[in-house]
């Protein structure tokens, strides 16, 4: 039978994908499969793992969404890859109770430097969502990989900061009394602590008490520990990542697919502080067919807020050149 593959399609900005799941077995990886299969531009879901990913595949394959999905064992990884226009990669440990995200940096940078590898020589031309902690640095190991293979294409490579917007959302509207839905609160900086900044003043929420504003800055920014300690050793957020992962992927396609107005704050090779060293950071970004059509400057800031974004490039410089430090002396 003729068969059109999706890839050919998504040159023309169809409404037909190839998604890849590199992680796919784990915690996050799980429901995000899930919550991709439910996406209808998702046409082809190949799902990947070192284990257990074709019986996630199995499993998920029985929804009836008009694609098929694919399980990957190791030895297929170029075949999971191939063709794909959208690669997520959850792989990688998460955090115990007591640990930074940083402290993830050992066992995760080769994880991820060795995925990035296998995505520059299979799929050069997709856009690449990275999820793996410490996305302040796993961002930057993916962008020097690509560099090193000659693929690098800035506008195609995204840190998933998503989890934090959907937190500020959330945690801000039970501080208002407002429906979580309606909030649009844009986060910049990174993904870790001090790094995460909310811009309230941009909100409705600009006029709280400096007591309450530190309070629900500081949840937002450590909003990540709530669920590791609560998960008690078990690991961190897998169901709330899944649905911010399955947001911001699901933007980049309908950015792809040529909507219009596709914006979501995300980590990327950023114009905005290169002059200072911070050669990536997140602010709101137009997503379209080529990728990042359009990074968004901060906007007007509070005082307060500037001096959260200067703590936030204090700590970011030093991320990120961990990141390139590691793919120069580990290639
Ligand atoms: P998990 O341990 O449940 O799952 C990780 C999966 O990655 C496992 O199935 C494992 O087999 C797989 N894996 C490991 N090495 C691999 C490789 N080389 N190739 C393919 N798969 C590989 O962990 P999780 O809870 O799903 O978290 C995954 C990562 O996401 C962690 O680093 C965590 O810190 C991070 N995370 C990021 C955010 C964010 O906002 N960006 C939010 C939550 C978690
Ligand atoms: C999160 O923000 O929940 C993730 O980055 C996982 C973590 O380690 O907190």
């Amino acid at each position: 039978m003729f068969k059109v593959s999706a890839r050919s399609f998504s040159a023309s900005a169809s409404n037909a994908y190839k998604v890849a799941v590199l992680g796919a077995g784990g915690g996050i990886g799980q429901p995000l499969s899930l919550l991709l299969k439910l996406n209808h531009k998702v046409t082809d879901l190949a799902l990947y793992d070192l284990k257990g990913a074709p019986g996630v595949a199995a499993d998920v394959s029985h929804v009836p969404t008009n694609s098929t999905v694919k399980g990957y064992n190791p030895d297929s990884l170029e075949q999971a890859l191939s063709g794909s226009d959208v690669i997520v990669i959850p792989a990688g440990v998460p955090r115990k109770p007591g640990m930074t995200r940083d402290d993830l940096f050992n066992t995760n940078a080769s994880i991820v430097r060795d995925l990035a590898k296998a995505a520059a020589d299979y799929a050069p031309n997709a856009s690449l969502c990275i999820i793996s902690n410490p996305v302040n640095s796993t961002v930057p190991i993916v962008a020097e990989v690509l560099k090193s293979k000659g693929v690098y294409n800035p506008k195609k490579l995204f840190g998933v900061t998503t989890l934090d917007v959907l937190r500020a959302s959330r945690f801000a509207s039970e501080v208002a009394g407002t429906n979580p839905v309606n909030e649009k609160i844009t986060v910049v900086g990174g993904h870790s602590g001090v790094t995460i900044v909310p811009l309230l003043s941009q909100t409705n929420h600009k006029s709280l008490d400096a007591e309450t504003r530190d309070a629900l800055v500081h949840r937002i920014q450590f909003g990540g520990d709530e669920v590791v300690q609560a998960k008690d050793g078990a690991g961190s957020a897998t169901l709330s990542m899944a649905q911010a992962g399955a947001r911001f992927a699901g933007s980049v396609l309908d950015g792809l697919a040529g909507e219009t107005d596709v914006v979501e704050p995300s980590f990327v090779d950023s114009p905005l502080f290169k002059d200072e060293g911070v050669d990536f950071f997140s602010s709101k970004v137009t997503l379209g067919p080529e990728g990042a059509e359009k990074i968004h400057g901060l906007g007007e800031l509070s005082d307060y807020e500037e001096g959260l974004i200067k703590k936030a490039k204090e700590t970011l410089v030093g991320n990120i050149k961990k990141g390139v430090d590691f793919v120069k002396q580990n290639p």
